[in-house]
C-alpha cells in the first residue's frame, strides 16, 4: 500500500482480526479516542474501514509511551507493532477481538480539538455539521453512504458498457430555455449582456447524439436547477442520464430493470424481482392519489362520490356539483391510534395540500363514531362504511374538494403520513413499479397555458396523437416513471423525432413558429436530417443512493451538498464578486451588501 515519510502502510484499520494475530500491522488513521490509564495507553484509530486499538503499556519504550500520551482526537498517525489478542474484547466493533501493540508511531498532523465529536449519534445540529462538512464526512455513516455512492456509479458504468452505452460529456454552458424549472443563468464576458445556462439536463444534447449515431448513450452528470429544495431535491445533483435508438418504451424499461436489479445484487446482496409491476398513471392517482405511489402498504382511495352527490351535507355535495369529487382511505385497524388531537393535526397536515377539511369516521367496539354522520341518512352512512369495507378498528379520513388534484394530493399524502406514524414502512422491502401513461400536457393557472408534464419532446401515444390539438388534457404520452417505496427515481419517455410533430408540439404549448424556432430551432431542424426513433430515461442518483443507503434526505449522499436557501455553509456560497468582475461582465447587482 502507500508509502509516507519511509513508512510503508500494509492495510486498512477495519480490516484486521483473529486470524492475523501475530503479523505486524502498519495502519494509518485518525485518533478517534485516546484513553490513558497511567501505565497503560489505548487508542481507538478510525480509517475509512473502521476502527482499530492500538495500545502501549510498560513493556513499550518510555519515548513512545510519552509521545502516545500526548495524542489527543482527530490527530493523523502512521504507526506499527504487531498485532495480539485483546485481553477484554469488544463484540461491538469487527476488530475487537484485536489490538495492535506499538513499536513505531508517527504523528503525521496533530488537530485542534474539533467542533463535535466525530460520532454517528453525536445530536450536533446540521447547520454546525455542514460548516464542518469535511469532519462530518469522517463519520462512519456518512463514510458508507458516500461509498455506496461510489458503488452506484461504477455498477452504472459497467452495466451500460456491457449493453452497449458509451458513456459521452455534454456541454455544462447551454442555452437558456424558459420551459422547466429556473435556469442557473453564467454571464459571458465575450458576448457582453449574454448568458449562458447550465443544463436541468442533457435531454437535447442526448437527442442529438442519436441522430448522430452513437445509438446507446450515458452519462453521469451533474444537473442545475433553481427550484425550492426539498428533502429529495438539491439545486445541483446527478443523473445517470440515457439514450437508446430504435427502442420502444418497453425495451428502455428491459434494460432499467437489468441494471437496477443489478445495482441492488451488487451492493445490497438483495435480489430484487422482475419485470416491476407497471401501472397507468389514471389508476395510480386513483388508487393512491400519487404518480410516485408507495406500494408497500394499502389504505388505497375509495370513490365515494356517488354515494354522496345528493346528500344534505354540503361539505361533501357542493364539491361534486363543482365537478371534484369526495373521497376516502381506510387507515385499517387504526382508530385506537389516532385519538381526536391526532386527527386535528393530520387536517393540518391535509391543509398543506389545499384541503379544506378532513372528515372521519371511527368504528370501535362495533360503533361508529364520525365527524359527518349526523348529516347524512342512516342508508348513506350505511353505504359508505360498505364502499370503505370498514371493520371494528378502522379509521375512515373523508376529502371532497371541487378540484380533484386537491383530493388526490391530501389522501394520498395522508395515507403515507398514516403509515409512517403506525410505523409500518419497511426501508429494506423494496417495491418497485413503473408508472406508464402519462398525461401529456397538465394546465398551469399561474401562466394560464398548457405545460409539458414531462418535456416538450415527448411523443404522444399512437392513440392519442389526435388529441394533441383537439383535446390536450386528455392526451397521453409515451413517457414513465420509475418509482420506489414512493420515491420518483427516474422518468423518461418515448421522444418525438419528426419536425413536423416537433411544430404541432410546441404550437400546442402556445409557441409561435417564431418563438418555436428561435429556441428549438436546432432541433427541429436537426429532425430533418434523418432522427433515428429513439428514447431514453434518467435517474436521480442521488435519489437511488439514499435509498440504498436506507438514508433519509439526499443530502446525505452527496459530499458538499446545498442547505434550504441553496447555500452551502462551509465555502459560504454564493457570495459576492468584486466590482472588478462584474464589469468584465457587463453587470450591476441591484443588491446592496448587508
Ligand atoms: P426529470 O426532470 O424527471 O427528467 O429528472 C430525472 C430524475 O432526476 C431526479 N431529479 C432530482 N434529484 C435531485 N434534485 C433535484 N432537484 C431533481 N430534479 C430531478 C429525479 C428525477 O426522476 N431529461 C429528463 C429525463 C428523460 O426524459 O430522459 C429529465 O431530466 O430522480
Amino acid at each position: 500500500m502507500d508509502t509516507i515519510q519511509g513508512f510503508k502502510r500494509n492495510a486498512y484499520c477495519g480490516t484486521w482480526n483473529m486470524e492475523h494475530v501475530g503479523q505486524e500491522v502498519s495502519v494509518c488513521g485518525w485518533v478517534q479516542r485516546a484513553r490513558n490509564l497511567g501505565s497503560l495507553i489505548f487508542v481507538d484509530l478510525r480509517d475509512r474501514t473502521g476502527i482499530l486499538q492500538l495500545s502501549f503499556d510498560h513493556t513499550s519504550k518510555q519515548e513512545l509511551f510519552d509521545k502516545a500520551s500526548t495524542l489527543h482526537a482527530e490527530y493523523v498517525l502512521a504507526v506499527t507493532g504487531t498485532l495480539r489478542e485483546r485481553e477484554s474484547k469488544n463484540p461491538d466493533l469487527p476488530t475487537g477481538d484485536v489490538e495492535v501493540h506499538v513499536t513505531d508511531l508517527r504523528i503525521l498532523a496533530k488537530a485542534d480539538t474539533p467542533p463535535f465529536e466525530i460520532l454517528d449519534d453525536n445530536q450536533v445540529n446540521d447547520t454546525l455539521k455542514l460548516t464542518y462538512r469535511y469532519l462530518d464526512l469522517r463519520r462512519p455513516s456518512m463514510q458508507k453512504s458516500i461509498r455506496v455512492r461510489h458503488q452506484v456509479a461504477k455498477v452504472a458504468r459497467d452495466y451500460f458498457d456491457e449493453q452497449g452505452f458509451y458513456e459521452i460529456e455534454t456541454p455544462m454552458l447551454t442555452k437558456s430555455t424558459p420551459e422547466g424549472a429556473r435556469d442557473y443563468l453564467v454571464p459571458s464576458r465575450m458576448h457582453k449582456g449574454k448568458f449562458y445556462a447550465l443544463p436541468q439536463s442533457p435531454q437535447q444534447y442526448k437527442q442529438l447524439l442519436m441522430l448522430a449515431g452513437f445509438d446507446r448513450y450515458m452519462q453521469i452528470v451533474r444537473c442545475f436547477r433553481d427550484e425550492d429544495l426539498r428533502a429529495d431535491r438539491q439545486p445541483e445533483f446527478t443523473q445517470i442520464d440515457l439514450e437508446m435508438s430504435f427502442v420502444n418504451e418497453e425495451d428502455v424499461m428491459t434494460i432499467q430493470e437489468g441494471f437496477l436489479s443489478r445495482v441492488f445484487k451488487e451492493v445490497l446482496d438483495v435480489d430484487v424481482q422482475i419485470p416491476f409491476p407497471r401501472m397507468p398513471w389514471k389508476e395510480a392517482m386513483d388508487r393512491f392519489g400519487s404518480d410516485k405511489p408507495d406500494t408497500r402498504f394499502g389504505f388505497e382511495l375509495v370513490d365515494i362520490s356517488d354515494i354522496v352527490k345528493d346528500c344534505e351535507f354540503g361539505v361533501f355535495s357542493s364539491p361534486i356539483a363543482a365537478g371534484g369529487s369526495v373521497r376516502l382511505i381506510n387507515i385499517k385497524g387504526a382508530a385506537a391510534n389516532f385519538p381526536r388531537k391526532k386527527i386535528d393535526k393530520l387536517t393540518d397536515f391535509a391543509k398543506t395540500y389545499r384541503a379544506k377539511g378532513v372528515a372521519f369516521a371511527r368504528m370501535l367496539d362495533g360503533n361508529v363514531s364520525s365527524s359527518y354522520q349526523k348529516f347524512l341518512t342512516e342508508s348513506e352512512n350505511e353505504a359508505i362504511m360498505k364502499r370503505a369495507n370498514a371493520e371494528d378498528g378502522d379509521l375512515l379520513l373523508i376529502v371532497g374538494d371541487a378540484q380533484n388534484d386537491v383530493v388526490y394530493a391530501s389522501l394520498g399524502a395522508l395515507r403515507c403520513e398514516c403509515a409512517k406514524q403506525l410505523d409500518i414502512l419497511d426501508p429494506s422491502d423494496y417495491r418497485f413499479l413503473w408508472v406508464t401513461e402519462f398525461p401529456m400536457f397538465e394546465y398551469d393557472e399561474e401562466d394560464n397555458r398548457y405545460v409539458a408534464m414531462h418535456h416538450p419532446f415527448t411523443a404522444p401515444m399512437d392513440e392519442d396523437i389526435d388529441k394533441l390539438n383537439d383535446d390536450p388534457l386528455n392526451c397521453r404520452a409515451k413517457a414513465y416513471d420509475i418509482v420506489l417505496n414512493g420515491v420518483e427515481l427516474g422518468g423518461g419517455s418515448i421522444r418525438i423525432n419528426t419536425p413536423e410533430m416537433q411544430e404541432t408540439m410546441f404550437s400546442a404549448l402556445g409557441f409561435s413558429k417564431e418563438q418555436a424556432n428561435a429556441q428549438f430551432g436546432h432541433l427541429i431542424e436537426a429532425f430533418r436530417f434523418g432522427a433515428p426513433p429513439h428514447g431514453g430515461l434518467a435517474y436521480g442518483l442521488d435519489r437511488l443512493c439514499m435509498l440504498i443507503a436506507g438514508n433519509d434526505s439526499i443530502r446525505d449522499v452527496i459530499a458538499f451538498p446545498k442547505v434550504q436557501n441553496a447555500s452551502e455553509l462551509m465555502t459560504a456560497c454564493p457570495s459576492l464578486v468584486s466590482d472588478v468582475q462584474l464589469n468584465e461582465l457587463a453587470l450591476a447587482t441591484t443588491v446592496e451588501e448587508d
